[in-house]
């Protein structure tokens, strides 16, 4: 070995030594996943050699169920079997957590997917996932695709849970209503109040939830950066919490988690499946259904619900419930006497409709029918 790459592999054994602790330690993992739930980094790791998906547990799946399963787990709340996964017109209630990305592009690909090597949202946050999660052929080095590669291995990435999910943090804005985006404080008081005037909250909708000032922002934003304090009460503009060691500044951003579940990026405009099924999107042509190019096309998406000439331009209840129509912001509410919200089709905050408007992730039976529940 010439002695300059010797003495350069030294020089990354040492820093890695330094790098290594401080990582660890850096680290954090917000509420629910915490110690107040009883999940503690040991929970997940066992550090005793490399850090990251290598240093888990168990392989990514198997890692949510060993909580996420009824009825003993910490998590049996909101449980998980392999058999949950969807097969389309066959069955299941859940997106497929063990699909393969294709290796090529192709604009015919029977879900709309494009290749993992080519996704670009947020800086390509859901791509650099599947660089680690994935099968190598072969079973020559299934640790990454770097290391799979390097051994003469052909890489597979998986669509997994920690694809889509950042179990350490929320920093993703969900589609969902109920959980409340990125905010920030618009007056300072005390250490135990928090004020946002340009909220309209249900009174006590986030009781029991945690106030986070998150970590990576501590540079720029340093008062009680990376601390969370649970929620008593709220008004419509106001947080009561648990008291933080200084008071709450004005101008802060924080977020409420309560329903943040966890995204890797933000979907709250379903920007995460665009990514991946990048051919079912307006971007890349294939929802023009009204110009027919020979190719697959889909129900078209990012396209305002407004002029009633074919359509109405406010979504109904479902036959079952008499297509009554629904209610509310982004018609979130229920319609006529249906008191089913599982099956109602939400808007985008621009009133477009969005993949997420017809489909869902979890607990989804596909049945308009009944309400829909983990
Ligand atoms: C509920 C399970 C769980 C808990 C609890 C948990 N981790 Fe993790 N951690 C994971 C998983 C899964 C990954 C890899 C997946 C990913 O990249 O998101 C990971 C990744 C990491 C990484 C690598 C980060 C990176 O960007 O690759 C570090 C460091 C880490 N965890 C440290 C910690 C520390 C310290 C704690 C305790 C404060 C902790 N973890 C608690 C599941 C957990
Ligand atoms: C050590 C236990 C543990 C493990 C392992 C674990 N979780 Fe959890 N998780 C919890 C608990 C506890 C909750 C709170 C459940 C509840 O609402 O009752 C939770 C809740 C969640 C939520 C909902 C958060 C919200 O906003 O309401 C998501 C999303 C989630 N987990 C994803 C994962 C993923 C993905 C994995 C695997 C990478 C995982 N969890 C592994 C304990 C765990
Ligand atoms: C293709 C991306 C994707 C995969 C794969 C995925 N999830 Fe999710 N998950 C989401 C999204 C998006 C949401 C939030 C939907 C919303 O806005 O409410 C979610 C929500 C959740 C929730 C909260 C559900 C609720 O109704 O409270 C839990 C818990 C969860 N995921 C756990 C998991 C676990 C465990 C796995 C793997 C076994 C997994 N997820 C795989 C995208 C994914
Ligand atoms: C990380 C990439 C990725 C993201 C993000 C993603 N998907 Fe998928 N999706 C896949 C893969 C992979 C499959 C499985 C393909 C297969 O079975 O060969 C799939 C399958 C599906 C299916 C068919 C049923 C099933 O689960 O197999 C539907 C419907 C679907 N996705 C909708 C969505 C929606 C809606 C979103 C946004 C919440 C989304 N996907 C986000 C990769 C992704
Ligand atoms: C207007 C409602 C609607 C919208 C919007 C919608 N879908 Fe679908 N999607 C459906 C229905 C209904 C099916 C099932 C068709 C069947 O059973 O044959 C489906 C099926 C799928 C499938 C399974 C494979 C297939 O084609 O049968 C995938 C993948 C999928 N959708 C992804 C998406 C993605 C990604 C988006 C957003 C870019 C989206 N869908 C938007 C209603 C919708």
């Amino acid at each position: 070995m010439p002695t300059i790459l010797r003495y350069s592999l030294v020089l990354v054994f040492v820093v890695g030594l330094f790098l290594l602790p401080f990582t660890k330690t850096s680290m954090s993992a917000e509420p629910p996943h915490n110690d107040e739930n009883n999940v503690k980094c040991d929970n997940c790791h066992t550090f005793s050699n490399a850090i990251g998906p290598s240093s888990t547990k168990y392989s990514n799946d198997n890692l949510c169920y060993s909580c996420h399963v009824s009825p003993t787990g910490t998590a049996s709340a909101k449980p998980f079997t392999s058999g949950a996964q969807a097969v389309p017109g066959v069955s299941g209630t859940s997106h497929k957590w063990s699909g393969n990305m294709p290796l090529v592009d192709n604009p015919n690909n029977a879900y709309g997917l494009r290749s993992a090597d080519n996704l670009t949202f947020a800086n390509g946050s859901l791509k650099k996932q599947l660089v680690k999660f994935g099968t190598c052929s072969n079973n020559v080095d299934n640790t990454s695709k770097i290391d799979c590669v390097n051994h003469g291995g052909t890489w597979t990435p998986m669509a997994t849970c920690s694809v889509c999910h950042n179990i350490h943090n929320h920093l993703g804005n969900t589609w969902t209503p109920d959980s409340s985006p990125l905010g920030f404080t618009t007056s300072a008081v005390d250490n135990v109040t928090l004020n946002d005037s340009t909220k309209n909250w249900g009174v006590n909708q986030w009781a029991g939830g945690y106030l986070m000032f998150n970590a990576n922002f501590a540079s720029i934003y340093p008062t009680n950066a990376g601390l969370y304090r649970q929620i008593t009460g709220n008004t419509a503009t106001s947080l009561t919490v648990v008291g933080f060691p200084s008071a709450i500044p004005s101008g802060y951003p924080y977020f409420i988690s309560k329903n943040r579940r966890f995204l890797r990026v933000t979907n709250a405009n379903s920007e995460m499946c665009d990514d991946c099924h990048y051919y079912r999107t307006s971007t890349s042509g294939q929802t023009n259904v009204r110009t027919w190019t020979g190719n697959k096309l889909s129900h078209p998406v990012n396209v305002t619900l407004t002029v009633g000439a074919t359509y109405n331009t406010t979504p109904l209840e479902p036959s079952t419930a008499s297509w009554a129509a629904q209610t509310g912001t982004r018609y979130y509410g229920n319609g006529g006497t249906d008191n089913n919200s599982t099956n109602n089709m939400i808007l985008d905050a621009n009133n477009k409709i969005r993949c997420l408007t017809c489909h869902n992730v979890h607990y989804t039976d596909s049945d308009a029918s009944t309400t829909d529940a983990p």
